[in-house]
C-alpha cells in the first residue's frame, strides 16, 4: 500500500507528495480515506494562510469532514471491523479534563482537531484514528453523507444551543454550508417556519429547495421589516446568524421575539463589533453561542439515515483527488457558484 497527501505549500499553492503509511496504536484503526469534503474554513487557510491565531508553518494538509473505509484494526479495537465505512469526527480531545469529563469534550483545550495547525487533515490516502472517533454509516448512507456529518454537527448543535422546538418561528441568517445544515437541523426539529436571509441568490434557491419556508435576500429587500412582516410583529423564536457579518449579527437582535434566543455561530471578521445589548435586555432575550460540537455524530448519521434530513442535497461540486489544487482555485474563486465541494480521493 503506498501513501500520498496534498499539502498545501505556501498559499494559493499545493504539492502531492508521497508520505508514509500511518502506523495505528491499539485503540486506533486505519482508514482508507474516500471522500472529504471542502470547508471554507479549508479555503481560508489555503488563501490566507492562517486563522486567527492558527498559523499554518511548513507544508500541511488540509481537510477535516471526512469518510471512508476501515482497513487495519488496533489490537484493542472492539467495536469496529475490517470493510466498515465510518465518517471521522476530526477532534482528539484529552478525556482527563474537566470538560472533556462533563462531556463538553469540544471546550477541551488539549484537542487535536484534523487540518488545525500543527495537525494535520485528511487529504490523503490513509490515515489512523482512534475507534472511538469513527462511527459506523449504515448502508443507505453513503461516504459522501458520511463526510457531511462534520458540518451537519455543527447544524445540529446550534439548533439544540437555541432550543430549536415544536412549531417554532427560526431566522437563520446566511445560506452557507453552515446555514443550511442548520436549516436542515430546524426543520427536522420540527420548526414550521424557517426564514433564510443571503445575499447570494443561488445558496437562496438551494435553501428553499432544501425546506425554507421563506427566503430574502439582503441586497434587495429589507430585511428587519420583512421579518417584522413574515412574523405580525412577533419576531422569531430562535436566530441564528451563520453568516458572521457585523451587519447580521447586529441585526439577530432586532429580529428575534421578546424572550427569544440569539445563537452565534459565525465568526465575524473583527472580535469587537457593535451590538445593542440594551435592546437585547428590554426583550429579555438570551444569546448562546456555538464552538463546534459534541455528542452528536451518532444523532446525526441516524437522522440522515432515517431520511429526517437530506444532507446530499447540498452538494453542488465533486473533484478528483488529483484535482485538489483545481477544486480550491474553483471555490475560492467562486464562492457564490459553490454551496459544498467535495473531493473523491479512492
Ligand atoms: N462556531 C463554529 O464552531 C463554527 C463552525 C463552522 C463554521 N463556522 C463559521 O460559520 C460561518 C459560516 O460558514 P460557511 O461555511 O457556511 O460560510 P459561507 O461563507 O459559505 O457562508 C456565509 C454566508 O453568509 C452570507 N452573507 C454575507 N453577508 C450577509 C448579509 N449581510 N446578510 C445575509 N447573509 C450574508 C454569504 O453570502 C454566505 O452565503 C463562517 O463564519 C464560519 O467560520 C463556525
Ligand atoms: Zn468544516
Ligand atoms: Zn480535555
Amino acid at each position: 500500500m503506498c501513501n500520498k497527501a496534498i499539502f498545501m505549500q505556501g498559499t494559493n499553492n499545493m504539492v502531492v507528495k508521497d508520505v508514509p503509511m500511518p502506523e495505528i496504536k491499539e485503540n486506533e484503526v486505519l482508514i482508507k480515506v474516500d471522500v472529504v469534503g471542502i470547508c471554507g474554513s479549508d479555503v481560508h487557510y489555503y488563501t490566507h494562510g492562517k486563522i486567527g491565531s492558527f498559523v499554518v508553518e511548513g507544508d500541511f494538509i488540509l481537510g477535516h469532514e471526512c469518510a471512508g473505509e476501515v482497513v487495519e484494526i488496533g489490537k484493542n479495537v472492539k467495536n469496529l471491523v475490517v470493510g466498515d465505512r465510518v465518517a471521522l469526527e476530526p477532534g482528539k480531545t484529552c478525556g482527563k479534563c474537566e470538560f472533556c469529563k462533563s462531556g463538553k469534550y469540544n471546550l477541551c483545550t488539549d484537542v487535536e482537531f484534523f487540518a488545525t495547525p500543527p495537525y494535520h487533515g485528511v487529504f490523503t490516502n490513509y490515515v489512523a484514528h482512534p475507534e472511538d472517533m469513527c462511527f459506523k454509516l449504515p448502508e443507505n448512507v453513503s461516504n459522501t453523507e458520511g463526510a457531511l456529518v462534520e458540518p451537519l454537527a455543527v447544524g445540529l448543535h446550534a439548533t439544540d444551543q437555541g432550543g430549536v422546538k415544536l412549531g417554532n418561528t427560526v431566522v437563520i441568517f446566511g445560506t452557507g454550508c453552515i446555514g443550511l445544515v442548520t436549516l436542515l437541523s430546524a426543520k427536522a426539529k420540527g420548526a414550521s417556519n424557517v426564514i433564510v436571509v443571503d445575499v447570494l441568490e443561488n445558496r437562496l434557491q438551494v435553501a428553499e429547495k432544501i425546506g425554507a419556508t421563506h427566503v430574502i435576500n439582503a441586497k434587495t429587500t429589507n430585511v428587519i421589516e420583512k421579518i417584522a412582516e413574515l412574523t405580525n410583529g412577533r419576531g422569531a423564536d430562535v436566530v441564528i446568524d451563520t453568516a458572521g457579518a457585523e451587519i447580521t449579527l447586529k441585526q439577530t437582535v432586532d429580529v428575534v421575539r421578546r424572550g427569544g434566543t440569539i445563537v452565534l455561530v459565525g465568526m465575524t471578521p473583527k472580535d469587537e463589533v457593535e451590538f445593542d445589548f440594551m435592546k437585547l435586555m428590554g426583550k429579555e432575550a438570551e444569546i448562546k453561542t456555538v464552538f463546534r460540537y459534541r455528542n452528536l455524530y451518532p444523532t446525526a448519521i441516524n437522522a440522515i439515515a432515517s431520511g429526517s434530513l437530506n444532507v446530499k442535497d447540498i452538494v453542488s461540486h465533486e473533484f478528483e483527488f488529483d484535482k485538489t489544487k483545481e477544486a480550491f482555485d474553483f471555490v475560492a474563486g467562486n464562492a457564490s457558484d459553490v454551496v459544498k465541494a467535495v473531493i473523491k480521493i479512492k
